[in-house]
């Protein structure tokens, strides 16, 4: 603020408290006035008292000015002047900020010792892991994290990139972006893969021709999804043959990501999140599919557990 306003602002400022109290002392000089005299006004009949201010009235008056002088010494408010406290919002800020970051330290110094397997054991690291994930990711992954068309679920077994604790860790700090590419097929290929994909994930009644002439169709898909079709998570490609389709298990679902491609965007949280509170997460999410599983690890083809659990058509 420059000089001349700050003297402007004091001016203004200490000039209508002035003015205030002159105003106080003026109305309540004794001018002999009692209370049956009037101001002269009369409307209809009805005159207007020149009664004093009432006591009460007057003492809040008093006491508002006094305050307002005490509050602009202790707190800024006249111009450049910081006050005597030398309060300011970004001091307050910072001290609130601080405070909070003293009590996350203090919170996850408990856990700089857990490997994230132990941390997604511990209710208490867990509580805040939900927490954090009810604020960061369920907008995306649903609440619960069970996904939606498009967004994976993270509650069952089936991974796209993997549930090594590095490989979840890498997913939520990184992001991720698994493209299946647009690959200008006809549309008798079309036709023809959508069924034979859902003969692979183990439906009844798919045609013959679909199941003979799948095979050599599928040889240009071989090189991301694996021969078997089982996929390779160290791009993303789905398994197509465990029954959980992330853009929809209808044909016609299917044969739109054929037809079009599909892309899936996952932000990184790099920026956004401390790496305690992403490690935090990666052992939430470990947490949200384990309880799925019997031995608590996947096998490491990506291939869904045994049981079979997971046969949901779309997800
Ligand atoms: C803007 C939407 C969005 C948000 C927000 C989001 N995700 Fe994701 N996430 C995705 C998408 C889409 C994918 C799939 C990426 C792909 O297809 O390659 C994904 C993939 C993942 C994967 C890999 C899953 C697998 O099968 O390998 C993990 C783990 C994950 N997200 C965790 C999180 C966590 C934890 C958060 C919150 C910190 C989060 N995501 C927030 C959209 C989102
Ligand atoms: C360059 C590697 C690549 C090739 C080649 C490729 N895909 Fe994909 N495909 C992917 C990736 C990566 C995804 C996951 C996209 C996402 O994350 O949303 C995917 C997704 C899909 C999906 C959706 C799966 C679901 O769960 O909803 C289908 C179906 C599919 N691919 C079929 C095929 C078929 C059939 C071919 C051959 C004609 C093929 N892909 C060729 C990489 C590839």
């Amino acid at each position: 603020m420059s000089n001349a306003w700050s003297i402007y602002i004091i001016v203004l400022a200490v000039g209508n408290i002035l003015a205030m109290v002159w105003l106080l002392i003026i109305t309540n000089r004794d001018n002999g006035v009692d209370a049956s005299d009037t101001t002269g006004h009369k409307w209809d009949g009805i005159e207007e008292l020149n009664n004093p201010l009432p006591r009460w009235w007057l003492g809040l008056f008093i006491i508002t000015i006094i305050f307002a002088g005490v509050y602009l010494y202790l707190y800024p408010g006249l111009g450049s002047y910081k006050g005597s406290l030398n309060w300011s919002q970004m001091s307050e800020y910072r001290q609130a900020r601080d405070a909070n970051e003293e009590i996350q330290a203090e919170f996850f110094a408990e856990f700089v010792s857990y490997d994230i397997p132990a941390l997604a054991k511990s209710e208490r690291a867990m509580a805040t892991g939900e927490r954090l994930f009810a604020n960061n990711c369920t907008t995306c992954h649903g609440s619960g994290g069970r996904g939606a068309k498009g967004f994976p679920n993270l509650t069952d077994n089936d991974w796209l990139y993997g549930n090594q604790p590095e490989t979840i860790l890498a997913s939520i700090e990184n992001g991720r972006a698994g493209v299946m590419p647009n690959l200008n097929l006809n549309s008798a290929t079309v036709a023809v893969l959508a069924r034979y994909l859902k003969h692979l994930s183990g439906e009844d009644g798919i045609s013959d021709h679909v199941i003979d002439s799948g095979p050599k169709r599928f040889a240009v898909c071989a090189a991301c999804h694996g021969a078997d079709g089982k996929g390779n998570q160290a791009i993303g490609a789905p398994n197509l043959t465990d029954g959980i389709w992330l853009h929809g298990g209808r044909v016609s679902d299917i044969e739109n990501v054929l037809r079009h491609g599909m892309q899936g965007n996952m932000p990184s949280f790099a920026n956004a999140l401390n790496s305690n509170e992403i490690r935090l997460l990666a052992a939430y999410v470990i947490s949200l599919s384990s309880s799925n599983m019997a031995d608590g690890s996947n096998t490491a083809d990506g291939s869904n557990t045994a049981d079979g659990s997971n046969t949901t058509e779309d997800e």
